[in-house]
């Protein structure tokens, strides 16, 4: 079977006040797996939906093998075998369905359409097909609500195959998965490769994409940057490209001294995951949570934060007593918590990038009467749209507007303005680029420098390393070594990571 080659040509679209891109060109054969690199809001994720028929208003054009083609509706894309999954997989999921039935979505809602009847036993049969092809076990009878993040990913892959599929487009698939099933995904996709299938893979983590990609396509601010083979380039350069510039050190330098200690956690269990947990954290002090993926520290983050019902245990804050009964009691008492799934919990779309930063602390900005102080509230905004580095058109732009890691920004950002004494991050460079990942710490860094006490929790090892000042080891939902992190390596980490004592 010879290769079919897939290129987009000098591709241009606009969005309200944004050139989203401009002039992108683009190519991607068959049987190879493409890199498509850029810093947040660089325009990956726009040109990959316009490969697949989510816009029709761009111009430029696309070819394969040569022959234009027109694409301007979803189904153009899939009756050349594109299929997508996009970055946000829990819109794509349908979970009161089965397992089977969201793999052969695209075929029930056909024979639907033809008012065919639809054959269950061949339907579940098809579906089995298709998993086992993969050599995966997900029972296609259980309800894809009930999956794991990377379960309902790889159903989501299941799906793409399951038609004709030429080109899979997997937009940031790995950013929620643990090592483990990253590699599993790897082999999936490295399995497809050797059937013909060509694979375009967004990733923000450089590794991986060396581990993975054949070749990468560099893209910066709308425009093409550069396209070379992964053999061809280090790791530093391609951070180049992306940024337009060098990374300076990835991390600020650790100095502030400590103060009293600020929070004090003891006996901490939730009846779930969290068991047993004491810790505390002072003043000035950035202290890790770490951990493999599973590991319970979302748990912990939320039971510190008053968010699960029946925690027992003590949580002191300045040597108070405070009551772990609700978030709202939590940023009261005066803790904040920059949630892991920050789209679902942490920022509404449909609101202004404005209204999103400011709306924790919305009484910094109000004044006599209740009156909103607009101007106040704008100048912050535009501070911490500066400091962040968050792409907008405008501090009035919807966040549904922003690309997946400027939304991230935001909802960082309307922590970092709330204005607590204990700031607790879970996995907060998750989905952002390695520029924005550098302003992120430089600003938890200046948290402790004035005198904020932070909780770090991270699957990421090297940031463990790279920013706080003492680590607590979680295994299972219990803290297992607590080391200073100057005296420490990665290596040691991970060897208490994965249960060792
Ligand atoms: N529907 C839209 N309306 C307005 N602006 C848009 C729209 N879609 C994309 N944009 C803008 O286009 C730019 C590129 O966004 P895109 O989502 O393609 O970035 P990305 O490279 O995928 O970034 P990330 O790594 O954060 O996912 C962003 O600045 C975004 O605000
Ligand atoms: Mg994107």
């Amino acid at each position: 079977m010879s290769a079919k080659k897939l290129k987009m040509n000098n591709i241009t679209i606009d969005f309200p006040g944004v050139r989203a891109l401009n002039g992108v060109d683009f190519t991607a054969e068959t049987g190879r797996i493409h890199a498509l690199i850029g810093a947040n809001g660089a325009g990956k994720s726009t040109l990959m939906k316009v490969l697949s028929g989510a816009y029709g208003h761009y111009t430029g054009d696309i070819t394969l093998d040569g022959e234009k083609i027109e694409i301007t509706t979803p189904a153009d894309a899939q009756r050349y075998g594109i299929q997508t999954v996009y970055q946000e997989v829990d819109t794509a999921i349908i979970p009161s369905l089965t397992v089977a039935e969201n793999i052969m979505l695209n075929q029930t809602v056909q024979s639907m359409e033809n008012k065919h009847w639809i054959n269950w036993n061949r339907l579940f049969k098809q579906a089995e097909d298709i998993l086992s092809g993969m050599n995966l076990c997900i029972p296609v009878k259980k309800l894809a609500g009930e999956l794991t993040l990377a379960e309902k990913q790889l159903v989501l892959i299941a799906r793409a195959i399951s038609s004709n599929c030429s080109i899979l487009i997997l937009d940031e698939p790995t950013a929620p998965l643990s090592h483990t099933e990253t590699t599993e995904l790897f082999r999936i996709a490295r399995e497809l490769a050797q059937k013909g299938v060509g694979i375009i893979f967004i990733s923000h983590r450089m590794p991986e994409i060396f581990e993975l990609c054949n070749e990468l396509t560099v893209m910066r601010n709308g425009e093409f940057i550069v396209k070379k083979n992964t053999s061809e380039v280090t790791p530093n350069q391609v951070i180049e490209y992306m940024l337009g510039r060098k990374l300076e050190d990835q991390f600020p330098s650790r100095v502030s001294p400590y103060g009293e200690t600020l929070l004090d956690v003891e006996g901490l269990t939730d009846g779930g995951k969290v068991k047993n947990t004491s810790l505390h954290v002072k003043a000035g002090e950035i202290v890790g949570i770490a951990g493999l993926v599973g590991a319970g520290k979302t748990e912990l983050c939320k039971a510190l934060f008053g968010a699960v019902p029946h925690v027992t245990g003590t949580v002191k804050l300045n040597g108070k007593s405070l009551k772990l009964t609700s978030p709202h009691s939590a940023v009261k008492s005066g803790l904040a918590l920059v949630p892991e799934e920050r789209r679902k919990e942490g920022v509404l779309v449909s609101e202004s990038v404005t209204s999103n930063l400011t709306a924790v602390n919305l009484k910094k900005f109000t004044g006599f009467l209740s009156f909103i102080n607009r101007r106040a509230e704008k100048k912050t905004a535009l501070e911490y749209i500066s400091a962040l580095g968050i792409k907008t058109s405008s501090e009035t732009s919807r966040v549904e507007n922003l690309s997946g890691g400027n939304q991230q920004k935001v909802a960082i950002g309307r922590w970092l303005i709330a204005d607590a004494e204990v700031y607790i991050f879970d996995e907060p460079t998750k989905g952002v680029d390695v520029g924005a990942k550098r302003d992120i710490f430089e600003l938890i860094a200046q948290l402790a420098a004035q005198g904020k006490g932070v909780v770090y929790a991270s699957s990421e090892l090297s940031e463990i390393v790279g920013i706080t000042n003492r680590v607590y080891m979680l295994y299972d939902g219990e803290p297992v070594k607590e080391l200073e992190t100057a005296k420490t390596t990665e290596e040691e980490l991970l060897f208490y990571s994965t249960g060792g004592r």
